[in-house]
Order: structure tokens, then C-alpha cells, then sequence
């Protein structure tokens, strides 16, 4: 089964075929980053107006690279919710347009369950049960995948996402946004012991995270260091955030092992290029007799064909919608169990 899907929910306007959720024959996505960059973050009213502008392109794209005419594909996927309202009801109305005139299914996807189902496409061999990681600009979530479309969540931050914080510690160094892949190398150049940062675990709950006391300390101690006169060092305040980041990711990681029997871990969403992220939760997997299983970077950020995987798994779970389709900006995660 062809699925053609879209992705429109913040600044990436995506399109691309999977064929049974598995195999990628197209991925086309056209980046926002450079419209946004100058403002230090995505305006919603830009995004949307771009992603008007873009999403004729990549449709055409991604249906001309996988060698298919629009009647040969079999259903239409497309990101329905969590996202930028605005945003998100661009890729919704095109799909509900293209599924009516096509006359195919029209799929609604979980962007969230997405990046998920990104790991399908890198990983053949990977079936639910798993615990998954996702980390993006808007969520860090921690989640029990129990089958194909059956989801809990059993941890989430409460206050900034993952991503958020990366980029805004960024910022407060004055790289460009999003800050999360400079933050990265600059981490891997500096002393991880130099400033002691609060981990981004929250102490009275064993699954959720917390990254405004995190961002809040860079912030204080870069306005102390200015106050005392004292020159920052970027690559020690990266990498002693990105300390504080891993311990808090890992600390998660092991009460999740112990709470529940799965040993199988899926790392998710924008963050998870990051390497000492990466390096970090391989080892707890290590420690706790548990696979890992990591995104490609191609795969790690926004795309459409991680809404065409999941969009599959929905399709054969009967999770179709109609034209009364709708985007929803706050829905935080589906669970269809
Ligand atoms: O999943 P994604 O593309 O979009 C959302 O759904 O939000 O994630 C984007 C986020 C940004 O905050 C970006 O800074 C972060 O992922 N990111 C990284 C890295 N690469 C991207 N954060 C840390 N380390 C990286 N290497
Ligand atoms: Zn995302």
C-alpha cells in the first residue's frame, strides 16, 4: 500500500511515499529555517504562509521522485495535531483536497506518533512493545508504545520542550536558531564538569522532565559571569548543559526500565541527532540489558514520511477521517489502546 503524506505543523512542509509503512520511495522536505532565523524563532503566521507557498512543490515532488502518478497512490496521510494551528491547517486542507478529488482514504496522524514511526523506516527488524524517547522542539515525552497505534504516556515535561531549551541556551550564546546542532558540536569541544547545572529530571516523579530551572541557570550564570567581568566559555556552558541534560535523560531512562518489562528503547524528534544524547541513553540502555534504536539524522527531524509510516498502521487500525477533518493545535498525544 502507497501512502502519500503530508507534514505542515511547524516549520518544515513536507511530503513524501512510503509504501507499507516500511519503504521510503520519496521524501521531500523544504526547510523554513532561513525564513524564520532572523526573527531567533518560527512566527506562526509566516510559517503558514510559507507553507502555502511551498506545498504544491513538494506534493509534486515527492510523487514525481517516487515515479507515481497522484491516482496510483492509495491513501493520503497527513498531520493532524500537535502543531501550529495555522500551520497545521494547511497540510490538512490540501490532503482532505487531494483524498476528495483522488477519491482514496484521507489519514489523520499524530505528529508526536510520527517520529515514532520514523523508526520503522530505519528499523525492519522493529515491532512494538517499546519504550520510546521523543524529544523535539515542542515535546519531550516518554511513552509506552504497546502496539502499532496504542500508546501511553507516562512522562512528560512540564514545562519547556527539550528542543525549547536547547535553542534558548543557545541563544543566550548568540548562535542563530535553532541552536540544538551548534550546542552540539560547541558540547563536544568543552570541559562537561566546568558548570554544575541542574539535571532536567523532576525529583518527585519518576518519568518527568523539567528544563525551565535548566534554562534559568544558564541564564543566571552568564549575567553573573558579566557582572564579575568574567568571559564565557561557550563549548564549557554547552557541554555542562548538555551534561545536566543527559543526567536527567538517563535517570528517566532507568526508572522506566524498572517500572516496566520492555526492553526496547526508541530514541525520537529533532533532539535525538544529538550525539551525547545519543551516547548517553545507549549506555543506560547497556546497563539496563535493553536495545537501542536510533533515528538516521535524515530522520530525526521533521519529515513526511514518518507520517506515512504511522499513517499505515492507522489505516489497517481503521483510523480514517472525512472532510469534517480537523487540525488541533494543544492535543498533546492520541491513545488508541
Ligand atoms: O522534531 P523537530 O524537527 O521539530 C519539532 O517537532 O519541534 O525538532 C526540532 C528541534 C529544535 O529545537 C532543534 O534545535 C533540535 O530539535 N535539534 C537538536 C539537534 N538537532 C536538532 N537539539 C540538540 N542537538 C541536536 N543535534
Ligand atoms: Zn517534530
Amino acid at each position: 500500500m502507497k501512502i502519500l503524506a503530508f507534514e505542515s505543523s511547524c516549520d518544515e512542509t513536507a511530503a513524501a511515499v512510503v509504501e507499507d509503512g516500511r519503504r521510503i520511495l520519496s521524501d521531500v522536505v523544504l526547510s523554513q529555517i532561513d525564513i524564520h532565523h532572523r526573527y531567533g524563532g518560527v512566527v506562526p503566521e509566516i510559517a503558514s504562509r510559507a507553507h502555502t507557498e511551498a506545498i504544491c512543490t513538494v506534493c509534486e515532488r515527492a510523487l514525481r521522485e517516487a515515479d507515481l502518478k497522484p491516482e496510483e497512490v492509495d491513501a493520503v496521510g497527513v498531520t493532524n495535531r500537535p502543531g501550529l494551528i495555522g500551520a497545521l491547517l494547511v497540510g490538512v486542507n490540501f490532503a482532505k483536497s487531494l483524498a476528495f478529488t483522488l477519491q482514496k482514504p484521507l489519514i489523520p496522524v499524530n505528529h508526536i506518533e510520527g517520529h515514532i514511526a520514523a523508526l520503522y523506516l530505519a528499523h525492519p527488524e522493529l515491532e512494538p512493545p517499546f519504550l520510546a524517547l521523543v524529544m523535539s522542539g515542542g515535546h519531550s515525552s516518554l511513552v509506552e508504545v504497546r502496539g502499532y497505534t496504542a500508546f501511553l504516556l507516562i512522562g512528560s515535561t512540564r514545562d519547556d520542550a527539550a528542543g525549547e531549551a536547547f535553542d534558548k541556551a543557545g541563544r543566550v550564546l548568540g548562535i542563530g536558531y535553532p541552536g540544538g546542532k551548534e550546542m552540539d558540536r560547541l558540547a563536544s569541544l568543552g570541559n562537561p564538569d566546568a558548570i554544575a547545572f541542574p539535571p532536567c529530571a523532576i525529583r518527585d516523579h519518576a518519568f518527568d522532565f523539567t528544563f525551565s530551572g535548566l534554562k534559568t541557570a544558564v541564564i543566571n550564570h552568564t549575567h553573573n559571569k558579566k557582572q564579575c567581568g568574567e568571559a564565557i566559555v561557550p563549548e564549557d556552558l554547552a557541554a555542562s548543559f548538555t551534561k545536566a541534560v543527559c543526567a536527567g535523560i538517563q535517570s528517566r531512562l532507568e526508572n522506566a526500565f524498572a517500572a516496566f518489562p520492555h526492553r526496547k528503547l526508541v530514541l525520537a524528534g529533532g533532539v535525538a541527532a544529538n550525539s551525547h544524547i545519543r551516547k548517553a541513553a545507549a549506555e543506560t540502555c547497556r546497563k539496563c540489558g535493553a536495545t537501542i534504536f536510533l533515528p538516521p539524522p535524515s530522520l530525526c527531524g521533521d519529515n513526511g514520511a514518518m507520517i506515512a509510516a504511522q499513517a499505515y498502521y492507522n489505516f489497517r487500525a481503521g483510523i480514517t477521517a472525512d472532510e469534517s477533518l480537523n487540525a488541533y493545535a494543544t492535543s498533546p498525544f492520541s491513545f488508541h489502546p
